[in-house]
This record gives C-alpha cells, structure tokens and sequence, in this order.
C-alpha cells in the first residue's frame, strides 16, 4: 500500500464523502500514502522509537537459515510473494541468504504502486543481476489469483505488521481469501507487533521529531490538493492513544477550533465544532492466543514462530491445512 496516489480520484472522493459523514468522523488510512506520506512513513521506520521494523530486521537476520529450510524443504522450488513489499529493506536480508544458497526461487512483489514496484525491480536487478524478479502491479488477491497454473510450492510475506492497520473482521476475510488461494503445504509469513509496555507503543506512535505528526497531517495536505480542499493545518493537531486491553493504537487529526473546510472538488462544505475528532488510522498489536485463534480459524496452522530478542514483534509462518 505505499504511495498510491494514481488512484483515482474518485476512490478518494468517494472515501472522504463516506468518511467525514459518519459519526465519528474516520478517513481510511491508505489515504496516508500519497508521495510525501510513503517518504515520511520511510522515515518513520528510521525513527529510535518506531521499533517494528528493528525488530523484524533482526528476525530475519538471525534466522534466515531457518526460513530457508522451511521454504524450500529439500532444494524445492519456490515462489517468494511478497505483498506491500515497500523498499523491500528486510526481505534484503532474505533475498541474499537464498541468492547465496543458489535456492530456486522467484520473487514476486506485488503492489498498486507501480512507482515503488519499478524502483524496487531495478534496485534488486543491479544487485543480483541473476534473481528472477517478476512485479506484479496490481491489488493482492488479482495477483494471487493470477500467479502461475502448474504447482510451484507459494510462500506469501506480509510484514512490518502491515496487518495491523485492519480491522478484525477485514483480517479474518484476509486470511480466508489467502487460504482459498492457497493450497495445502503453501506458506504465509506474517509480521505482528506484539502487546507490550503500553508506553513502548504510545512512543512508537507519538515520536520526539514529530514525523508521525506530519505522517498524520500530511493526509489533509493530500485533501488539499486533490479535492481542493481548504484545511488549514496549523488548525489540526496529531493525537495518539493506545489501549492495552484492545491492543489498539488509534490516530487521530484533532479540530483546534471550529472551522467549515469547503471541498471545491465536491462541492460540499463540512463544519468541524472545536475539538472534532477524525479518526485516520488503527494500528493493532496481538497477542499470542489471536494469532493462534487467526490460524485456527482460516485453515492454518501455525508452522514457525520468530521473535526478535525483547519478544516485541513476531513473524509467524502460517502453513496452508488440507481442509479448511
Ligand atoms: C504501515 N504500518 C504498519 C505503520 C504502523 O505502524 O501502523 C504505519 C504507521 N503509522 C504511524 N506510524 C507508522
């Protein structure tokens, strides 16, 4: 989901009129994700305080023979899927060790970004001129849907805890989709951020250099330029809370007056009293009995469990079941 930007404009449109009429006011985080959003969200991962993707950094790092065993059992072929692969900066680690081994495998990103795809091809191209990178441009169950007829083993990565930005009801359906895919013995790798010290996670998401504020408020910035919307930033404030009974963190963008924004595009006024919440993001962290349950419930089971050393984040091999 980084940087999606083409889409077009109506799917925006359509989002924010649906969204900004509800009680309370939410806008669907893959909004977040035009250019400046998806080089600040870069960033972000950089931050001392967004631990995630240290911490599965390190899983791959120190486990890499492990999942190179569990792959490609015996030297069996592979095809390495891997959804919203970003900058690809972990899967790195990955994509070496198995290079190294001469394992055969193909890796398969797939994204609506076609920016991030290409850029993401030519970098693994110069590295490992050999490496059989085929981009899929496209939503990921078509690319699923559309992956090779004759049986090639399938191992399917999403990480960096990518899931966490859904609802529940939205993962279930995700794995039910993955698991119809999917066939018996075939692979999903998912990285989760896990419940921890609450305050470890309100940091995570409330940073020192305020980049996940600007993350935040990016999103009305986009509103401006693509509906031709009249937000004035300095009027909105980041604000953060974290649950840990739910294990939800939530962003919001916080109204510090009452202001009526005009969307020239739409053609539509919203007014916003002081202190009007708009809900722009939900990032879960789980616990370990939710993964188990996830699997359970969509015809997995649960093959492989890493975590990094402080237990913060987990990837969990998921392994297709013969009946669901
Ligand atoms: C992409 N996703 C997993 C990030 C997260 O942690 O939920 C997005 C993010 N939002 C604020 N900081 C990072």
């Amino acid at each position: 989901m980084m940087n999606n930007e083409q889409l077009v404009g109506n799917e925006v449109a359509e989002a924010v009129r649906e969204g900004l009429s509800q009680s309370p006011r939410r806008l669907p985080s893959w909004l977040l994700y035009d250019t400046e959003g998806s080089r600040l969200f870069a960033q972000i991962m950089h931050l001392p305080e967004y631990y995630l993707t240290r911490s599965e950094f390190e899983i791959f790092a120190q486990y890499k023979e492990d999942f190179a065993r569990l792959f490609s059992p015996g030297g069996e072929p592979f095809e390495l899927i891997e959804l919203g692969p970003g900058d690809g900066l972990k899967t790195k680690v990955l994509l070496r060790h198995f290079v190294e081994q001469n394992l055969p495998f193909s890796y398969i990103p797939v994204d609506i970004s076609e920016d991030a795809l290409n850029q993401l091809a030519a970098a693994l191209q110069l590295q490992w001129p050999g490496l059989d990178v085929r981009p899929q441009h496209d939503d990921y169950f078509r690319a699923l849907a559309l992956l090779s007829e004759e049986y090639t083993r399938k191992v399917v990565l999403f990480l960096g805890s990518n899931i966490g930005n859904y609802a529940w009801d939205e993962i279930h359906e995700f794995y039910h989709q993955l698991s119809r895919r999917l066939r018996p013995g075939d692979l999903v790798v998912t990285g989760f951020d896990l419940q921890k010290h609450p305050a470890v996670i309100q940091a995570a998401y409330t940073d020192s250099a305020g980049l996940t504020r600007a993350f935040n408020l990016n999103l009305l910035r986009r509103l401006n330029r693509e509906l031709d919307a009249t937000f004035d930033l300095s009027a909105w404030d980041h604000y953060e809370t974290y649950n840990p009974e739910t294990g939800e963190a939530r962003s919001y963008l916080v109204s510090q007056k009452a202001q009526t924004v005009r969307f020239g595009a739409l053609d539509w006024e919203v007014t916003f009293p002081y202190a009007d919440l708009i809900h722009t993001e939900i990032s879960r962290k789980f616990r370990a009995e939710e993964i188990n349950r996830l699997a359970a419930q969509t015809g997995f089971a649960v093959k492989e469990w890493k975590t990094d050393c402080k237990g913060y984040f987990a990837d969990v091999v998921f392994e297709r079941l013969h009946t669901e």
